[in-house]
């Protein structure tokens, strides 16, 4: 089963943001994860086009972007235009999700659907087919550096059987307070990406963190 690491940009330096964007290219994480966020879907504000513009032309993975923002829709076109590979709303945000995964789908991009830690996962039984990837929170988004729920690694079963049983290629991401210590256990639960932020970005050594997220056993 594939194995993926997605460090989170909301942890890092934006004072050193190419640094930190140069230690991502040179170390074994597989996509950039950045985190969008309005201030009224989650109760924080993030950062914007100017900034996924910028890590664009440094980057040299994909640009995963988590939108943590209402009524999505509205800006599909401008994140694949400021450099967006995987697209992921949230289901809670959005009145009609078929239409917008494949709009997300139609631009280009790689389509996923987040879940926020209290919607559980057998809603998305209808959709699963039109996402390429399910994102799971695993804490309540909008910041960093939060506890892991332990009730996510139930749910990462749960889903891994959905996607089974329909014979689906559909990936498990998972987001928020993962670290070294659980990345085994969610991989054996059945996730495929795990994304990390402040595990990786306060590390004293980011790039074995990495790696050691990408090898647990
Ligand atoms: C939280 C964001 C996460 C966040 C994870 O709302 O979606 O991507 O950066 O940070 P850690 O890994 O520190 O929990
Ligand atoms: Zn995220």
């Amino acid at each position: 089963m594939s194995r993926l690491v997605a460090p989170s940009l909301l942890s890092a330096d934006f004072g050193n943001l190419n640094r930190d964007i140069e230690m991502v290219n040179a170390s074994q994480a597989d996509w950039f994860h950045l985190d969008i966020m309005d201030g009224v879907f989650v109760p924080n504000i993030s950062f914007g086009f100017p900034v996924v513009t910028q890590v664009k032309k440094l980057a040299k993975k994909p640009l995963d972007v988590h939108l943590m923002i209402i009524d999505p829709d509205r800006y599909l076109e401008k994140f694949k235009e400021a450099g967006a590979d995987i697209l992921t709303v949230h289901y809670e945000a959005c009145t009609h999700l078929h239409r917008t995964l494949s709009q997300i789908r139609n631009l280009g991009m790689k389509a996923g659907v987040s879940v926020n830690p209290h919607t559980p996962v057998e809603l998305l039984s209808e959709i699963l087919g039109e996402a390429d990837l399910v994102l799971i929170m695993s804490v309540n988004p909008g910041f960093g550096g939060q506890k892991f729920i332990a009730n996510s690694y139930r749910k990462i079963e749960r889903l891994r059987e959905m996607i089974d049983s329909q014979k689906l290629s559909t990936l498990i991401e998972v987001d928020g307070g993962v670290d070294a210590n659980n990345a085994s256990q969610l991989y054996k639960a059945g996730a495929n990406i795990l994304v990390a932020g402040n595990a990786v970005f306060k590390a004293e050594n980011p790039i074995s963190v990495i790696e050691s997220l990408k090898k647990a056993l």
